[in-house]
């Protein structure tokens, strides 16, 4: 027999990012260091009570068996009350709130539990891949809208409208604060997308794994902005706040239905997220100082790439997240591969992402841009300014 993936998995198999990983290991094998800023992985470790959480939390499980399929009390209880300090909501923990491994996994799934054959799914064209996967793998038709620049990277909601109009949407994925752009969205654009949801019976998926990462204005949730969360699931993840994308724990707060459909679905997934990841997390939600801490280290940082792009005259965007979204002076490829050899005496060059392979789908103008995310040390990070600053005279 000859072994063949199925036709929606052959869909995925090639690699977005192949050509620049060639290109990155011709100029390590030129002899040059490339500082990573490519892939959007803290390399801070994790918060340290966190990890006497998971200490702790194992001793204390070693014989419960398997994780409760929603989350412990305690740790449902802890991702309440941290709603609402942060967002002034009050999520009620028995029906409103359930566990993820992570958001990765609770994004792909999501379309699993009310997508049908056929259904639309709204997504951004540029961003996070498994809005698209999750919507493929459940039958879904993934639909895009453009983020513009002109737009402040906010979708035009009349193009939204215009698609809700055909009917059989389901979903509505947003994210905001948004990776790659690093927008910010604002009072009107949630109120507004949330009339247009109600108006065409489409549910709101906003994906709010950065609304930790930000610089001067404090991003806010669309569960503030409606009392009634009937059609809106929102995603948080530990995982950016706490330097915890090894643990992979986050949860979903949403309507009362929604939740508990969507908690049935995952019974069918797993068996939950394990006690000690859940006790570490609880150490993490009820502490916000490390949090502060993460965001001047990436000020810091962020102050010394933006200088710099300043100097050579490089339009960029760094509002929040942990990312500069930042104009390609060329095609976002071909400027990625030359940045990989950027100084030639010192042998030293800068990994970026091309906006282009963050496409999901028709995007043209997502090769106009590049990414950087802000994660090698600080120390890189003023090499890296340095080095634009020499050899990027445009
Ligand atoms: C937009 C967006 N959403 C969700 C995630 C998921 O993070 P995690 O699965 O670690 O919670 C990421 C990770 O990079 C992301 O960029």
């Amino acid at each position: 027999m000859q072994v063949k993936p199925s036709e929606r998995l052959n869909g995925f198999m090639t690699y977005a990012f192949a050509e620049v990983d060639k290109a990155k290991e011709e100029a390590k094998l030129n002899g040059f260091r490339v500082l990573d800023f490519g892939v959007g992985d803290p390399t801070e470790p994790l918060y340290e009570n966190a990890i006497k959480g998971l200490q702790s939390g194992a001793e204390r499980h070693k014989s419960s068996g398997y994780p409760s399929y929603i989350g412990m009390k305690e740790f449902r209880n802890a991702a309440s009350e941290w709603m609402h300090r942060r967002f002034n909501v009050s999520p009620d923990p028995n029906s409103q709130i359930t566990s993820t491994a992570g958001s990765k996994e609770a994004v792909f799934h999501l379309p699993f539990t009310f997508v049908n054959q056929g259904d639309n799914v709204l997504m951004p064209s540029i961003g996070y891949p498994p809005y698209k996967a999750g919507t493929v793998f459940a039958g879904g038709i993934p639909r895009f809208y453009q983020l513009k620049e002109e737009n402040g990277f906010l979708p035009d909601l009349n193009e939204i409208e215009s698609i809700l109009r055909e009917g059989r949407t389901k979903l509505i994925w947003i994210n905001y604060p948004n990776n790659p752009t690093t927008a910010i969205a604002g009072d009107s654009f949630f109120s507004e997308l949330i009339y247009l949801s109600e108006k065409y019976d489409a549910i709101i998926a906003s994906d709010e794994a950065y609304t930790e990462m930000y610089t001067n204005k404090i991003p806010r949730s669309i569960l503030e902005y409606t009392d009634d969360w009937n059609n809106i699931i929102a995603f948080q993840s530990l995982s950016k706040r706490s330097n915890a994308t090894g643990i992979r724990v986050g949860f979903v707060v949403g309507g009362k239905e929604l939740i508990n459909y969507y908690r049935k679905f995952r019974t069918q997934i797993d068996s939950g997220i394990p006690n000690a990841i859940q006790e570490a997390a609880i150490s993490a939600l009820n502490d916000e100082e490390h949090v502060r801490k993460m965001r001047d280290a990436y000020d810091k940082k962020r102050k010394l790439i933006t200088s710099a792009l300043d100097e050579v005259g490089i339009k960029y965007w760094a509002d929040s997240t942990f990312y500069i979204w930042a104009r390609s002076p060329s095609s976002s490829i071909s400027f990625a591969k030359s940045m990989l050899m950027l100084d030639n005496s010192a042998k030293i060059g800068i990994n970026i992402t091309p906006g282009g392979m963050l496409a999901l789908g028709n995007a043209p103008n997502a090769d106009n841009y590049f990414r950087l995310a802000l994660v090698p040390s600080l120390e890189d990070t003023e090499l890296a300014s340095r080095l634009i600053k020499e050899n990027l005279n445009m």
